[in-house]
Formats: structure tokens, C-alpha cells, sequence
């Protein structure tokens, strides 16, 4: 049931956001003009379990990882614990490309405490114990979310006061638990309003507390672990346009008032002929740079018509190319995390119904497409 809620905001976005500010079709993202920038890169680098075992951990040469390591960047992909268990090629091209993961579903409230109370580390600590082996960061998503919510939370409104518990308790338990493993937390996902002002309110925190939940959780975070980063984390508002001024002006705010928020994610699920531009991409992550915050890029893929021909994979190869440039090129973006890396195991052709597919940089064969070739350019 969740999955169709969220299937279909997701399309309703797909169709408003040409509206709102996207691009249609044609070559959008500009040549690139600057060279990339990678000062301050290392700043929220947080020593985790990957640099506690480096002694015997290997990281892989020959892939982006290396070329990406040489320009100070994180390299990150969404992780599949299914896909790790059942394919053995799965981890090793993981573990040559990517220096970087991030849990795509085991980090989740349905998964972390699918029975209230009891937590479950046991497939998001299997990737953690991956990402210690092979050197890899870990970044992780979400404490707080609308979706993804477990059957006793879904559609409650609870007392205000168990609310808070509920929120403080999770926070803590699952923070401590990968406390020093994890250097940045998207604390809270897409809670923005997305058909009018304000928040999101028909999720059981916002209901049930009101819209200062958002404050309660990043100071409960920061008190959990004062190490790392958190991040709010959000979709549909890459470029410029009205959501992305609206998320501005409501960050600005919180840190005005002291909530500790240090990174905006965004996460940039595009369509080859539907997508900001560079242009308004820099833009967009150049105000919020100034505003001190890191930027991410948390969920790449650039989505194809199912039937995708030879000048659609062209143009994905652009696009993936000039957000790497974009990413680089900015004052302080210095992670780009793909959902995935084969179209073998994306979340595309389910969420859109099957009319997109191969939005990922390699093939469901594990053939590199040319958008892989394109971010070795870059990275180069
Ligand atoms: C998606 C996963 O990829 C799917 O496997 C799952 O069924 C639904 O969630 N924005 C987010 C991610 O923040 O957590 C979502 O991940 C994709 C959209």
C-alpha cells in the first residue's frame, strides 16, 4: 500500500514539475566553463568503521572510485542487501566503483523497527560491515520520513508526547548504535509541503506534534552524535524554482534559530528530457552553500523511455557528465550518490509504471553504458 501511496507523489510529481521550473527536453545543461573547485572537500569526512580497519582494507583501483578519490570526491551508490546476498558480481563492482554507500532500504522505519520497539540492525550492519571491508564512507537515510513508515505508525496520529518518545527514542537508539560509522545522516526527508506553504501534514509526526517536530529531531541528532553531519533530504528541486526557494527560505530559518542543520541533499532522480538546468542547477546549489551548508547529491539516476534509443543513451551520458561537472565546479558538493549502478536492480521501471528503465550506468549485464565513460572523463 505504501508503495503505490508513494508511487503515486511520485508521479504527480513527474508531471508538476514541469511546471515547476524543470526544463523540457533538449540539450539543457550547458558546456562547462570552470574547472572543479575542492576546497573544503574533506570537512565532514568522519572517521568511521572503514578507517578504524584500514589495516585490512583494500580499496579497489581501477575504477571511478580511484579517479574520484583524485579529485576528493565521494562516489557513492544506493546498496541492496538482496542483490549482495545473490549475485557475487554485485559487490564487486560495488566495491572497484564506489567509495561510498548508502542503505536503500534497511535503514528505513519499516525495516529498523518494523515492530515497535525492537530494532533490527541485522541487514543494514551487513552493509556496514561490507563498507568497513573495503574502505568505504557510509552515509545514511532517513531517521525521520513520511513514507516508509511500519504498520503502527502508518496513518496514526499519536498523543504529542509519545510522538516525541517515539522520534527521541529512535534517534538515539539508532544513532548510537552506528555512532562513528556513519558521517552523514539525512535526519529528516521530504517534508516539504508539496501542493502548497509549509510542511507536509498528513504524516503521523506532524500531525501529532505539530510543525516543531522538525527542531525537536535535528537537536535530538546532534545530541546523539555531535560528529556528524545531518542533512535534510529532498526531491524535485534541483534547479531553481518555487519548492527549492521555499525550501531556502525554510532552512534559512531554522538555522537562524540555532537548529543544527549542516547539508541539503538533493536528490536528483531526472528524466533524460525532463531536468533542470545547469545553469539553475549551480545556481541553486551555490545559495545554499552560502548559506553554509554542504550540498549532496543523494539519489542520482537519469531515467530513459522504455524504448530508449543510441541518441538517448548519448544524451544520458551528458547529463550524468555535466552533474559531475556541476557537483565539482561548486564551492562545497563534495558527494554524488547514485540510486544504484546496474539497471539490473533500479527502482524505475517499478515507480514509473514501467514507462521508464535503464537510468543507471551500467546495464542489467553489468556493461558499462556511456554515462560511465562520461563521469571517467569528468573525474579524470
Ligand atoms: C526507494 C527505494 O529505491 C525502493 O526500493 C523502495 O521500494 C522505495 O524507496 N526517495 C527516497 C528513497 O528518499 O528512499 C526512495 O527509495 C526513492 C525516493
Amino acid at each position: 500500500m505504501k508503495w503505490r501511496e508513494q508511487k503515486f507523489s511520485r508521479r504527480g510529481f513527474l508531471k508538476a514539475s514541469g511546471a515547476a521550473g524543470l526544463a523540457l527536453a533538449g540539450p539543457c545543461f550547458l558546456p562547462s566553463s570552470s574547472g572543479p573547485a575542492v576546497g573544503g572537500r574533506e570537512r565532514f569526512f568522519h572517521p568511521n568503521l572503514a578507517d578504524d580497519d584500514a589495516s585490512d582494507s583494500r580499496p579497489e583501483t581501477g575504477g571511478l572510485r580511484s579517479l574520484a578519490a583524485g579529485k576528493g570526491l565521494l562516489i557513492g551508490s544506493a546498496f541492496s542487501n538482496d542483490a549482495f546476498q545473490n549475485d557475487p558480481l554485485y559487490g564487486e563492482v560495488l566495491a572497484r566503483e564506489f567509495n561510498c554507500l548508502v542503505a536503500e532500504n534497511t535503514m528505513k522505519l519499516d525495516v529498523i523497527q518494523r515492530v515497535r520497539g525492537r530494532f533490527d540492525f541485522g541487514p543494514a550492519d551487513e552493509m556496514m560491515a561490507f563498507a568497513g571491508r573495503k574502505g568505504m564512507k557510509v552515509r545514511a537515510i532517513p531517521l525521520v520520513w513520511h513514507d516508509a513508515l511500519p504498520d503502527w505508525a502508518q496513518d496514526k496520529t499519536f498523543p504529542r508526547q509519545e510522538a516525541l518518545d517515539i522520534l527521541r527514542g529512535h534517534i538515539f537508539t539508532v544513532m548510537g548504535h552506528f555512532q562513528g560509522r556513519v558521517f552523514a545522516w539525512d535526519v529528516l526527508n521530504e517534508a516539504l509541503n508539496d501542493k502548497g506553504p509549509g510542511l507536509r501534514e498528513e504524516d503521523p509526526w506532524h500531525r501529532s506534534i505539530g510543525p516543531e517536530y522538525v527542531d525537536r529531531i535535528y537537536h535530538w541528532a546532534h545530541e546523539a552524535d555531535p560528529r556528524a553531519a545531518l542533512f535534510y533530504n529532498e526531491f524535485g528541486m534541483e534547479g531553481m524554482s518555487e519548492k527549492a526557494d521555499r525550501c531556502y527560505e525554510w532552512i534559512k530559518g531554522l538555522r537562524a534559530r540555532g537548529v543544527p542543520i549542516h547539508g541539503l541533499g538533493l536528490q536528483f532522480h531526472i528524466q533524460v528530457d525532463k531536468h533542470p538546468t545547469r545553469a539553475d542547477v549551480t545556481r541553486n546549489i551555490k545559495r545554499f552553500n552560502d548559506l553554509g551548508l554542504t550540498v549532496h547529491i543523494t539519489e542520482l539516476d537519469v531515467w530513459l523511455p522504455k524504448k530508449a534509443d543510441a541518441a538517448d543513451f548519448r544524451k544520458q551520458a551528458v547529463i550524468y557528465r555535466e552533474v559531475f561537472e556541476t557537483a565539482l565546479a561548486a564551492k562545497n558538493c563534495p558527494a554524488i550518490v547514485l540510486w544504484g549502478f546496474t539497471d539490473r536492480y533500479s527502482w524505475v521501471p517499478g515507480i514509473s509504471n514501467g514507462t521508464y528503465d535503464q537510468a543507471l550506468i551500467f546495464d542489467r549485464d553489468y556493461r558499462a553504458k556511456p554515462a560511465y565513460e562520461a563521469i571517467a572523463s569528468v573525474l579524470r
